[in-house]
């Protein structure tokens, strides 16, 4: 591979130069913003002829916005004869929609994958994919990165032992599972359900929590409502206190409001998305995962195993943002 050449869309320029520090590079230059009557317009303004090149792209609100802005990106550069284009998107939108689950349903997720292979992607490196079966919508090699160590390392050097992770619903199981094997905790499973979208209804838990430190586990936060109910039925079964851990905080305008009104004790996200200030809340704590990122992308460059990065012990501690 040539040299190594990284870009950044809109979506989460910070994280972009935190990676980039990391790897010891510039941000690339490239002019990303929009014409008038609201179309992206893109220019890179470097040579990229012959270069392994990665475009760093969370897909966060403004989803759609910034999903263009990775595709014309990418398209910009195949046609200035990059060799190889890896799109990094440490949070993939769309990933709910991953499959039908009524009639006349789309497939959204697939739709993106097809998007930016479309566009010109060799590669993908994306985080705790909402569903890890969307590595397979793509006919190209996708790392799907874990912030599962850290996450699990942040609570390990300051749990006192008397945890059960909790997953919010099946779909979680195998995360929650992943983050107790590295605290060496117990597990406890909700059932939930969705009434309406965007709603949440817990059904029945299945664990003990009676006396323990209750500690969720989600790839995202979006309303807030999957947390908020989850703990008030832990709380209501006995746990002594529920923390929550989750990977992308997708937070919408009530979600800060509400956790922090709720019986959660903390909420550790990671910086996948950039959180408006506006939404910060003393409950809220944020962990940079710049370090996971860059050390993949220069596992990838150097044609190294990426898998073998999850298999370092301990896993490093990581730097809390805010
Ligand atoms: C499953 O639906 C996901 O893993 C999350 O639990 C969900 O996206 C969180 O959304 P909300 O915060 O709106 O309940």
């Amino acid at each position: 591979m040539g040299e190594m050449k990284i870009f950044s869309g809109n979506a989460n320029r910070r994280l972009a130069e935190d990676i980039c520090r990391q790897l010891g590079v510039d941000v690339g230059k490239a002019v990303v913003t929009t014409f008038k009557n609201g179309e992206t317009r893109v220019k890179i303004e470097e040579h990229v002829r012959g270069t392994d090149v990665f475009v760093i792209q969370p897909t966060s609100a403004p989803s759609d916005h910034h999903i263009m802005e990775l595709l014309i990106m990418i398209d910009a550069l195949r046609r200035a004869s990059a060799d190889r284009i890896t799109a990094v998107v440490p949070y993939y939108a769309y990933a709910k929609q991953e499959k039908k689950t009524s009639g006349r349903e789309p497939i959204s997720a697939k739709l993106v994958a097809n998007l930016i292979v479309t566009a010109g992607a060799d590669r993908v490196v994306a985080m705790d994919l909402h569903a890890p079966a969307i590595q397979g919508f793509f006919d190209i090699p996708v790392d799907n990165l874990t912030a599962v160590p850290i996450l699990a390392k942040h609570l390990d050097d300051r749990a006192d032992g008397n945890v059960v992770v909790v997953s919010p619903d099946s779909g979680g199981v195998s995360r929650a599972e992943a983050f107790r094997y590295r605290v060496g905790a117990g597990l406890a499973i909700i059932a939930k359900q969705r009434p309406e979208p965007d709603e949440v209804e817990v059904l029945e838990m299945v664990g003990d929590v009676e006396g323990k430190i209750a500690v969720i586990v989600d790839d995202m936060i979006s309303t807030g409502g999957t947390l908020i109910e989850a703990a008030d039925l832990l709380a209501a079964r006995g746990a002594r206190s529920v923390f929550a851990y989750a990977v992308h905080a997708v937070l919408t305008d009530d979600a800060p409001g509400r956790i922090h009104n709720s019986s959660l004790e903390r909420v550790v996200v990671t910086n996948t998305v950039p959180i408006p200030r506006e939404c910060m809340d003393e409950k809220i704590e944020v962990i940079d995962v710049a370090w996971l990122i860059a050390q993949a992308i220069r596992r990838i460059h150097e044609g190294s195993s990426v898998s073998a990065l999850f298999q370092a012990a301990p896993f490093p501690r990581q730097e809390t943002l805010i």
